[in-house]
Parts: structure tokens; sequence; C-alpha cells
């Protein structure tokens, strides 16, 4: 079975644990603190999870995330992680991360940032968009239910939301157009990295990410994006 490394343990990475296990993925997780401090998390999420610690995480991983904000300097596992398909959820919020000159003047986007952390690593921006907690405000007791859970829906349904893409290595982008069809959402590939702007806080599709958005939504609301330059 396939061995997901969630690097980062808080909303997103504890939830995308939940979804995963519940796909048949067998999944290590680590946080900055220490696997002992994920000893409740991995007791509720059963027999296919284990807490590591991040380089032990991303060593066992086939695939990874590294589901944390996005610091220059930071220390990563650059080794244990090389030649792998790391995914990128991470999101560019000025009144969380501070500014970053690249960023604001256009020169690249924050994924073309964590690709430059990774050089040997095939970064992957997903999971961007879909939310990991409940819906605000609450309108019936299913929006309890993080956006993952609650939008997700088998391959072919009527109702099928999509989410997005964006890498500059093509088998990333195929690894996880097949990673959301197991967790119940169709892809649209917005490649390469320096694209990936379009999906960014603020664009027209991430207004529109609360209730989901069909394929064609998504495509079309990407297009609509116009790119903001400090
Ligand atoms: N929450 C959502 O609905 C959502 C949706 C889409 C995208 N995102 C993106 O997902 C990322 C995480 O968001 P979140 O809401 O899950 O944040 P969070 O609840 O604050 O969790 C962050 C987690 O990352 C861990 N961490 C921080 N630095 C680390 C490092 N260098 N190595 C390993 N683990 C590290 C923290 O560990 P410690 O607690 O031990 O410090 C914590 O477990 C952000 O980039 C966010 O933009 C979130």
């Amino acid at each position: 079975m396939t061995t997901f490394g969630i690097l980062g343990a808080g909303q997103a990475g504890a939830t995308l644990a939940r979804v995963s296990v519940d796909a048949g993925y067998d999944v290590v997780i680590a946080n900055s603190r220490g696997p002992e401090t994920l000893a409740g998390l991995v007791r509720e999420l059963g027999p296919k999870a284990r807490a590591a610690t991040v380089s032990e995480a991303a060593a066992a991983a086939d695939f990874a995330i590294l589901a944390f904000p996005y610091v220059p300097g930071t220390r990563l596992p650059v080794e244990d992680l090389a030649g792998k398909v790391v995914i990128d959820n991470n999101n560019y919020m000025v009144w969380r991360d501070g500014h970053y000159p690249e960023v604001d003047s256009g020169q690249k986007t924050v994924h073309e940032l964590r690709q430059e952390q990774l050089p040997a690593s095939k970064i992957v921006k997903a999971f961007s968009h879909v939310q990991f907690h409940e819906r605000h405000p609450i309108r019936v007791p299913s929006d309890r239910l993080p956006a993952i859970v609650r939008l997700a829906w088998p391959a072919g349904a009527p109702d099928r939301k999509a989410l997005v893409v964006s890498s500059d290595h093509p088998e990333a982008v195929e690894f996880v157009t097949a990673f959301y069809d197991d967790l119940g959402f169709d892809a649209v590939d917005n490649s390469p990295l320096s694209e990936s702007w379009r999906s960014a806080p603020g664009t027209p599709m991430w207004k529109g990410s609360v209730d989901g958005q069909s394929r064609d939504e998504l495509i079309a609301n990407l297009k609509r994006a116009e790119r903001v330059i400090a």
C-alpha cells in the first residue's frame, strides 16, 4: 500500500490524514514538536497511521505533503524527499506570513519558492482551496463536516466538484489527479507553478471554493483571474 507522509499535523494535515486513511492509504504524520505530541491523533486514526519525526516521515513516504506555511530558510528534509512527489497546499497570506517581495512583484509564485527549497522533489500545488474545517455559516448539520469530506462525490456523479493542481512535473500532476479521484474530486490542471497565482487567495476560483466548483466552473474562474502586482 502507498504511504503518505504528512508533514504538518494541524487542521489541514490531521484532516487529510483522516480522509487518506479512509481511502486506504497508510499515513506517517509529523509535526514540529515530535511524535509523542501526536499520540491522540494516531490513536484516533487507527492501525494504518503512525507518528514520526519530520525526517522519518519524509523517508518513509512514497509521496508527501508540506501542510504548513512557506517560510524562507526553513530546514526541510531535502534528501529524504528527493525524487518524490511533494504536495504544497500552502496559501500565501500576508496577514500571517508577512511580505515576500518576489511574490508581491509577480516575479515568482510562492510555490516556485517551495520548489527551490526542495530542488530534487516534484512540488505540486494541490488541496490549497478546499477547506479542512466546517463551513461558515452553518446552514444544515452536514455543514459541520470539513469541505474535503462534505464536497466529495464518486466519479461520474453529476454534482462532482473539481480541485486545482499545478506543477512543473507532469508525473506529479498525474499522481495528484488520481489521488483527488480517490478522495472524491475531479482535477483541473493549472500548470506550471508559475501559473499557480490563478488559484491564490482572493481570486475568482478562491471565492467560489466554499461550496465547491464543477470542472467547467473552475476552468472559467481560473481564466478570469487577474494578477495583482504590488
Ligand atoms: N486549514 C485549512 O482549511 C487549509 C485549507 C487549505 C490550505 N491550507 C494551508 O495548509 C497549511 C496548514 O494550515 P493549517 O490550518 O493546518 O495550520 P495549523 O493548524 O497551524 O497547523 C500547522 C502544522 O504544521 C506543523 N509545522 C509547522 N512547521 C513545520 C515544519 N517545519 N515541519 C513539520 N511540521 C511543521 C505544526 O506543528 P506544531 O504544532 O508542532 O508546531 C502544525 O502541526 C497552511 O499553509 C495553509 O495555508 C489550510
